[in-house]
């Protein structure tokens, strides 16, 4: 049941990107993520620090991951949606001629969200956005009445949210991007496995990491361990997963056998065959 609260988790993902993008040699770049995170972001990041130790590395490499698909995927799709978009800043960061970026969340964190950037004095407006819970609403009609197009082809990116989802509410958002939308729309979508769900993980960081976010009020009740199988009965033809241990050695180069957090999985997926892109 969706809170009435703006999420924590929400702001707890923009303090670690700020954090991030602040480090020496930072992997990714958000400089308005410390204003949207706010003190409730930083003080939240604290506490999950002991238990989670590879969070904030994960979050960095997530956000370039997906900051670096925006890029490519907007030189020929012309709409970028950001379900479930927290105190995400990519409309602005991300902004190039031609390309209308929308986005979505649901109604307490979608207002939090809208207060917290009308104070940022250099942001601007940039997205057309609009409340959905994901529960119980249909995101592409809401879309549909701030001007997004279903017949044309999108970029859907869907951050750090389907863990927080039903299965029923996972399915079908992924139905209905298939289904109603544009063949050659790509979703980009992280997920967790089923082992990391259910507790049984061989990693005590691991299992605190889930059980803090839990307190928080915003338990972790979804996971798959290969999203290939339900996107295929979904429709989907063309789909890559990456784990944590690949994105890592892409935007650090580096592997180390002994880092937690290996539960992360992100995945790209459209319904359309693509013709094979070599060496991308
Ligand atoms: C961990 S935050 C991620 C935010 C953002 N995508 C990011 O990575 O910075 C999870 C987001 O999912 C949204 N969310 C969770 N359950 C939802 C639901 N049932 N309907 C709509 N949004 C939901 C929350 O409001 C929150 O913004």
């Amino acid at each position: 049941m969706l809170s009435d609260s703006p999420s924590r988790t929400a702001m707890l993902v923009a303090a670690y990107r700020a954090r991030a993008s602040e480090a020496p040699e930072p992997i990714c770049h958000d400089p308005f993520a410390r204003a949207l995170a706010g003190d409730e972001g930083f003080a939240f990041a604290r506490e999950v620090d002991a238990s989670a130790p590879n969070m904030e590395l994960w979050i960095a490499v997530r956000t370039a991951y997906l900051d670096a698909l925006v890029t490519a995927e907007s030189e020929t799709l012309r709409q970028v949606v950001i379900l479930g978009a927290g105190f995400d800043s990519r409309a602005k960061r991300l902004a190039r001629p031609g390309v209308r970026f929308f986005e979505v969340d649901a109604p307490a964190s979608l207002a939090e969200r809208q207060r917290r950037l009308a104070l940022l004095p250099d942001y601007g407006d940039h997205a057309a956005a609009v409340s959905c819970d994901f529960e119980r609403e249909d995101f592409v009609e809401r879309l549909a009445s701030v001007g997004f197009r279903p017949d044309e082809p999108a970029l859907i990116v869907w951050e750090g949210v389907s863990y927080y989802l039903s299965e029923p509410a996972v399915r079908a958002t992924l139905a209905r991007v298939a289904q109603a939308l544009h063949p050659e729309t790509v979703i980009v979508f992280d997920h967790v496995g089923k082992r990391f769900i259910a507790g049984v993980t061989s990693s005590e960081e691991d299992a605190a990491t889930k059980s803090h976010l839990g307190a928080a009020g915003e338990p972790m009740i979804w996971g798959i361990d290969h999203a290939l199988p339900l996107l295929f009965e979904l429709g989907y033809r063309d789909v890559r997963q990456d784990t944590f241990d690949e994105a890592c050695l892409r935007f650090t180069g580096t592997y180390d056998r002994e880092r937690k957090f290996r539960f992360q999985h992100l995945v790209r997926a459209r319904v359309a065959r693509g013709v094979p892109e070599r060496g991308r």
